[in-house]
């Protein structure tokens, strides 16, 4: 049995209208119907550019918003169906780490309180001196300083904000971790200790990650799978390594085509494929295939007026195309922007580039 287990996880958020007698006009589809499973001590990446609903379904798996429909099992416990003192207790197991590490801590409260609070929360330890011990400890174990414990927020830089949040995280001895773009706000050079403290912290505690990101680059080391969402729905789902080597759904196909190889040799002759158009609304998406309004591979059939499945193709490599098959043979090439067109792909990096986050990255 997985550890976590989520078959047909919908998140819809009602649109209303009118003030005193509130109408339903429609709804956003945040989640529509996503299937996950994360093996005990495994690592899942979560990817899709922003938007998508990785946040949401992050939520969801904490019941921090409620499903509309389907089922989320935490070590065989129905997580949708619990309430109270049990869902307390299950909370405990799943934690959550947040993109901005300032906004999620309390700037009145010292990092101490801020780490021992759910210690007490939770009854884990009650002896002052004892919670006292134990966020030395925690601060330790994430690479601050013992002294930190005195200080607030606002005094660290922004990595070492997020070493307060996932030693936060840590405090209740957590089994699953979902880190939502935990390195999304902090400058490149910090990304990868932040990156490598969490690999550590996985190894000594045995821990159990889905990492959400929208930068297929940042998941890529960390992951051990990695599933791709596009508008509210899981496309794909490979081992890390085998969605970088032979992708197959045209979402990742191209998203992975824009990510720069550090071998100018390669780069020259790569051909990359631009996604046009932005994401379609959630709250009215596109019939048939989600993606068919953007993707480079669409056929005249099918792709306009068919939901394609998620469904497995290879060993552990599940997809969800109608064509797949004939782009993993090589039968179905991409309708793409010639790289000769040069002025199209200034201008769509350029674009990528400015409305890229800090990190400097293409974004997804
Ligand atoms: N509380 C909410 N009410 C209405 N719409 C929401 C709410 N939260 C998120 N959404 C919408 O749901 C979609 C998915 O959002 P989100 O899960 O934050 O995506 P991501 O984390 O991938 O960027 C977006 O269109 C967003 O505007
Ligand atoms: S089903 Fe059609 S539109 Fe959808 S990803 Fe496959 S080829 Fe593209
Ligand atoms: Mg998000």
């Amino acid at each position: 049995m997985s550890l976590l287990e989520v078959r047909g996880l919908k998140v819809h958020f009602p649109i209303t209208e009118g003030v005193l007698f509130e109408r339903r006009i429609g709804a956003v589809q945040a989640v529509d119907g996503v299937d996950l499973d994360i093996e005990r001590g495994e690592t899942l990446g979560l990817v899709g550019e922003s938007g998508c609903g990785k946040s949401t379904v992050s939520k969801a798996i904490l019941r921090l918003v409620e499903p509309t429909a389907g089922s989320v099992s935490f070590d065989g416990h129905e997580v949708t169906r619990l309430g109270g003192e049990e869902l307390r207790r299950l909370r405990r197991r799943m934690q959550m780490i947040f993109q901005d590490p300032y906004s999620s801590l309390d700037p009145r409260q010292s990092v101490g309180s801020i780490l021992s609070e759910p210690i007490r929360t939770h009854n884990l330890e009650r002896d002052g001196a004892k919670v006292e011990a134990r966020v030395r400890e925690l601060l330790e174990v994430v690479g601050l300083p013992g002294e930190a414990a005195g200080r607030f927020p606002h005094e660290f830089s922004g990595g070492q904000r997020q070493r307060i949040g996932i030693a936060r995280a840590l405090a209740v001895r957590p089994d699953l971790i979902i880190a939502d773009e935990p390195v999304s706000a902090l400058d490149v050079s910090i990304q990868a200790q932040v990156v490598n403290l969490l690999e550590e912290l996985q190894e000594e505690f045995g821990l159990t990650y889905m990492v959400v990101a929208h930068d297929l680059a940042v998941v890529r080391h960390i992951s051990d799978r990695i599933a791709v969402m596009y508008l509210g729905r899981i496309v794909e789902v490979a081992s890390s390594d085998e969605l970088y080597e032979s992708p197959l759904h045209p979402y990742t196909i191209a998203l992975l085509s824009a990510i720069p190889i550090p071998d100018p040799a390669v780069e020259v002759g790569r051909r990359r494929i631009l996604l046009t158009g932005d994401l379609p609304s959630p709250a009215d998406p596109p019939p048939g295939c989600r993606f068919h309004t953007r993707c480079p591979y669409r056929q005249p059939t099918r792709c306009h007026d068919e939901a394609p499945a998620l469904r497995q193709l290879g060993t552990a490599h599940t997809v969800a195309c109608h064509w797949a098959e004939d782009i993993k043979a090589g039968k179905l090439k991409p309708h793409e922007v010639p790289v000769e067109d040069t002025d199209a792909l200034a201008a769509a990096l350029a674009e990528q580039a400015t409305t890229a986050p800090r990190a400097g990255r293409p974004r997804l």
